[in-house]
């Protein structure tokens, strides 16, 4: 690793954390920004910090022929992990999830011959992009997750293939939901923010709607689908953000699988589904969407997005500003401190004009 005023003539790449549809757009964009523009070289670390960490550590050279035709594709060519490492350990506190780095980790980056370091994830890589930094690292950070939780960006890339597939299984479930008189529940994704649920709830015709940011009452969602059944409507599409938990209940989690994976989410939509059973004469039925929101080709707008952001952290590592994130506000990329960055989730407030639209739609939000 060089000193920060030296010249720079290679740099690092990583994708850590769930992938995200656009993960692709950000490395060609890093590649062909550092090639082109630059005249750097390019070095793709494989399965994000887990093959950083591996001995030896996990990489290959990026050039413009390894990232040809990979725009439109889903996923990431070099692979992900949401696996913590020797080196690199997760700890859940009172206080969220915080990351031990061990300062070998330097020596990898050294090993390696990194000028800088690109980190593309979402908030616990962050994290980590903020810790190595702490450390003294070249780091730079591009916000990527599909839950549009991270608050230093108005987008995360991801975010709008995510809704779109949401809202694609939201018209598709309303063909069974007339059809056979039904109430239809989505599980969707998001983790601790209903952002997915909301905006795929709005945009697909849900009538109810379940966010983790406001804690729901089952007899009002019954009561919300009957009135409906009274009113001639005969079936109800429910979306439940996977985060929603009703008031004071606590939110539903998968058996682990991995010690050494994060907590996982999942079983809400169930749960809803069961208690619904009870309290209406609607037949009902659950779908669970799961890594389908995560899958396939990226949106225009997140391969926009996610370039401009490749392109954006190249100028960012050009101009030495080491330990910073780039971020959209409205038209504009800047960028932010990873600190700042990682502060505080971007959750859905509940005054926000999407909710008082939903409301003015007849949602009801439980
Ligand atoms: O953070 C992205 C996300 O897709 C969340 O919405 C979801 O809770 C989680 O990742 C699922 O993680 P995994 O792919 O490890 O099951």
């Amino acid at each position: 690793m060089a000193e920060t005023k030296s010249p720079i003539s290679l740099i690092g790449v990583l994708t850590s954390g769930g992938d995200a549809p656009g993960l692709n757009a950000v490395i060609r964009a890093v590649v062909k920004t550092a090639i082109l523009q630059q005249n750097w070289d390019v070095l793709g670390i494989e399965d994000g910090f887990e093959g950083m960490c591996d001995d030896p550590p996990r990489a290959r050279p990026l050039g413009l022929d390894s990232v040809r035709g990979i725009l439109p594709r889903g996923g990431t060519i070099l692979g992900t992990s949401t696996r913590s490492t020797e080196l690199i350990r997760a700890e859940m506190t009172p206080a969220g999830e915080k990351f031990q780095v061990d300062p070998k980790v330097l020596d990898i980056l050294r090993s390696l011959c990194l000028d800088a370091l690109v980190v593309i994830g979402g908030d616990g890589s962050l994290r980590i992009a903020w810790e190595l930094w702490k450390l003294g690292a070249p780091v730079v950070g591009v916000p990527k997750t599909i839950d549009n939780d991270i608050r230093a960006t108005d987008y995360t890339f991801g975010f709008d293939t995510a809704l779109e597939a949401a809202k694609d299984a939201l018209d598709r479930l309303h063909t069974t939901a007339e059809s056979h008189h039904r109430v239809m529940i989505l599980e969707v994704m998001g983790r601790d923010a209903g952002w997915i649920a909301l905006q795929a709830g709005v945009s697909g015709g849900a009538d109810v709607i379940l966010i983790p940011e406001h804690p729901f009452d089952l007899q009002v969602v019954a009561r919300a689908i009957e009135e409906r059944y009274a009113r001639g409507s005969r079936f109800s599409i429910v979306v439940v953000a996977e985060g929603a938990r009703p008031v004071g209940g606590s939110a539903v989690y998968q058996p682990a699988a991995d010690p050494r994976s994060r907590p996982r989410l999942g079983g809400i939509g169930q749960l809803v589904g069961d208690g619904l059973r009870q309290l209406c004469r609607l037949e009902t039925r659950v779908t669970v969407l799961g890594h389908v929101q995560r899958g396939g080709s990226p949106t225009a707008f997140d391969r926009l997005l996610g370039t401009r952001f490749g392109a954006a952290a190249v100028r960012l590592i050009a101009a030495r500003q080491w330990g910073r994130m780039v971020a959209l506000r409205g038209e504009k990329i800047v960028s932010v401190s990873l600190e700042e960055a990682v502060a505080q989730p971007k959750s859905v407030s509940m005054d926000s004009d999407l909710v008082r639209t939903a409301l003015a739609m007849g949602i009801s939000l439980g």
